[in-house]
């Protein structure tokens, strides 16, 4: 079969590493899949930047639209971010041209994922989004395939990076907030706005997209309930500390007898608790299913590699002929959202 080729937006902190990675997994990826894997082309906004790999063997489009329509590309990896601009131009435009795309861009998806999985599933072509939530875990697989057969009850977890990487720093090593924020920055788990990790918008973001992979529910981001970290203090964790706790930013959404109930905030968890126990930048993500029980995954939330390694994962599905519903129904179906405490329809 002639080779899958790729067009790769955004060339960050995550589109380098998925270049890196395609350098040196390639082989394995063709194997795997069947078929082989190639990018052929690449945009960003600074041509001239170094960014430690060679992009002289690839085409270089200045604008991701244009890279998006280009006959050069079957599959669009959208890596810019950002909730509208550029990120949604360019991915609208591949979806109209039928091509398949993969994205990490949970800002997107929470704001338009299901007009984006009506028009996917239109042209018949897939848009993956393994990377969007929780970096490496596969938690968007997970949910929408492995647990199909269970009735959902509740999704929570740790679904920030940057923020239990803080929150980590500031207990262990007595670190200030700010500087614990400029070494995440550095490290790249924040966001290009660090204010949405911290304000806790970017785990209100993921937690909408699991919702609706867990419920079958419209993804419902200006529902949830949103308190991010920037208010804990030193003193505040050394508090909970002497009573038995440790604090969390946690995600989580539960199906009540009203509808589902969606909220963030720091939350006291006990130090006896597996979740007490995710450090750094891991993140941890709880499924109960009525089936299976509950299912725990964690692994990195965040950076380059970890997250290369779940955008990598969904265009090896793509080079296999995969085709699932985006949402784990086809969009059309998802049902209204119903936040808890209000009628259910
Ligand atoms: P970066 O800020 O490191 O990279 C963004 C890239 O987009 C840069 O290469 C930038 O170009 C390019 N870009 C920005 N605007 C434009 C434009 N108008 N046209 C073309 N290119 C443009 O971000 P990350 O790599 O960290 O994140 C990328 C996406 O992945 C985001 O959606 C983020 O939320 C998501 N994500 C990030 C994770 C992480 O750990 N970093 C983890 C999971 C998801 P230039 O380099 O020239 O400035
Ligand atoms: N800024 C995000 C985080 C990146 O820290 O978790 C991963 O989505």
């Amino acid at each position: 079969a002639n080779a899958l080729r790729l067009g790769v937006a955004g060339l960050g902190t995550v589109g380098a590493s998925v270049i890196r990675l395609l350098d040196k997994q390639g082989n394995r990826i063709a194997v795997n899949s069947g078929q082989a894997v190639r990018v052929r082309a690449v945009s960003a906004r600074d041509k001239s930047r170094d960014r430690g790999v060679d992009l002289s063997r690839f085409s270089w489009f200045q604008d991701p639209v244009d890279l998006a329509r280009s006959d050069e590309i079957d599959v669009f990896v959208e890596l810019i971010g950002g909730d509208n601009g550029p990120a949604e131009a360019s991915v609208r435009a591949a979806l109209e041209s039928g091509k398949h795309v993969v994205t990490a861009n949970k800002a997107l998806l929470a704001k338009h994922g299901v007009s984006l999985a009506i028009l996917a599933e239109s042209k018949g072509v897939s848009l993956c989004y393994e990377a969007a939530v929780a970096g490496g875990i596969p938690i968007v697989k997970t949910l929408r395939e492995s647990m199909a057969g269970n009735d959902i009850s509740r999704v929570y977890g740790i679904l920030n990076g940057t923020c239990n990487y803080i929150l980590t720093r500031m207990e262990t090593d007595g670190i200030s907030f700010e500087d614990c924020l400029a070494d995440a920055q550095r490290l790249g788990y924040a966001e290009a706005d660090p204010t949405f990790d911290i304000e806790g918008n970017d785990t209100a973001h993921k937690l909408a997209i699991l919702t609706s992979l867990a419920f079958g529910t419209k993804i419902s981001a200006d529902d949830i309930y949103l308190e991010g970290i920037t208010s804990i203090t030193t003193a505040d964790i050394q508090a909970a500390d002497e009573l038995g706790y440790r604090i969390k930013l946690l995600g989580v959404a539960q199906r009540t007898d009203s509808g589902i109930e969606q909220r963030v905030h720091p939350t006291m968890v006990p130090k006896s608790s597996a979740i007490a126990r995710i450090d750094g930048v891991l993140n941890a993500v709880a499924v109960d299913g009525d089936y299976v029980g509950e299912i725990v995954l964690v692994g990195p939330g965040a950076g380059g590699n970890a997250t290369a390694s779940a955008v990598v994962a969904d265009i090896s599905d793509i080079a296999r002929g995969d085709l699932t519903p985006v949402l784990g129904m086809p969009a059309r179906d998802l049902e209204d959202f119903t936040q808890a405490g209000m009628r259910v329809h």
